[in-house]
């Protein structure tokens, strides 16, 4: 398995509720090297941007809110498979759907509000990590 890179977000909610540590405890716990690390109050622009392969969907707006509405935590991760290990350290998008100990199983109220994020292929991780983080940064 390659050594990859990937961008996680805990989203304002977990961030609000308090719940930082215990996702970075689990992140460290499955292997991850925290290569960057950094709390920012999102900008419209910083959302909209991030998100932009999801514009003129129905959910955008309210996803556009919610990610702008307090801090979050961004980090860039690195180990072995690391895109799909995160993903499966966070579970299923829904947290009514994610398996138990997971992410957004834990700490996820619902689809919009599901406490944390993670790339889905080396092209967007490449992409969210560089729309977050200078090379100088890693
Ligand atoms: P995330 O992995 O950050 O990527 C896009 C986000 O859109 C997703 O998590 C969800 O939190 C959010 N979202 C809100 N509503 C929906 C929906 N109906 N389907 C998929 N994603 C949704």
């Amino acid at each position: 398995m390659p050594i990859e890179r990937t961008l996680a977000i805990i989203k304002p909610d977990a961030v609000a509720a308090g719940n930082t540590g215990k996702i970075i405890s689990m992140i460290e716990e499955n292997g991850f090297k925290i290569l960057a690390l950094r709390k920012q109050q999102l900008t419209r622009a910083d959302a909209e941007g991030f998100y932009a392969v999801h514009k003129g969907k129905g959910f955008f707006a309210e996803l556009v809110e919610f990610m702008t509405e307090a801090p979050v935590i961004l980090m860039a991760l690195e180990r072995e498979d690391a895109i799909v290990k995160w993903r499966d350290v966070m579970g299923a998008t829904n947290p009514e759907k994610a398996e138990a100990g997971t992410v957004r199983k834990l700490y996820g109220a619902n689809i919009g509000r599901n406490a944390s994020h993670g790339s889905d292929a080396p092209e967007t991780a490449a992409f969210e990590i560089s729309w977050f983080f200078r090379g100088s940064e890693l």
